[in-house]
């Protein structure tokens, strides 16, 4: 009983300290993409959203003079989040592309994203 209850100690630990390590790092980072998907994404991204993040996503100023994040290192953001967010807008400076953009396109443009970020990352 003792012995089972280490163990289970044990093992949380390991979970818990390899949770740590990578913490700034989501699972989807990682995902192998399409290429298709991700030139299609680069064209999409550079209509619709390099105005504010910049073609190279390292982020900027809105034409109303709000700042506009960098998403490069949004690597522990989920795909789920990111579409949530490029679906409904955020805050005042970010416009919600729910109309102007299918559902394929917006992963497409995640696609894209997920590819530049893991351009500047040793695997
Ligand atoms: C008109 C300017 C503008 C355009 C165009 C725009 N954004 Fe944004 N975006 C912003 C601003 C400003 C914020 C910060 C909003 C806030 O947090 O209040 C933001 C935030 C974000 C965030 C959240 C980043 C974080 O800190 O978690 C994501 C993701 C994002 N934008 C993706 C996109 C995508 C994808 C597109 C194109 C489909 C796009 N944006 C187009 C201005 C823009």
């Amino acid at each position: 009983m003792l012995r089972a209850k280490l163990w289970t100690g044990a093992l949380l630990a390991v979970v818990l300290a390899s949770c740590g390590s990578g913490s700034n790092l989501h699972a989807d980072v990682t995902l192998i993409r399409d290429p298709g998907s991700v030139a299609a994404g680069a064209v999409l991204f550079e209509a619709n959203c390099a105005l504010c993040h910049a073609p190279d996503l390292t982020g900027g100023t809105t034409p109303s003079g709000e700042r506009a994040p960098s998403l490069a290192n949004k690597t522990g953001s989920s795909d789920a989040s990111l579409t949530e967010t490029a679906k409904r807008g955020r805050g005042l400076g970010m416009p919600s592309f729910e109309d102007q953009l299918e559902e394929a396109e917006i992963a497409s443009i995640i696609d894209f994203i997920r590819s530049v970020q893991t351009d500047g990352h040793e695997e």
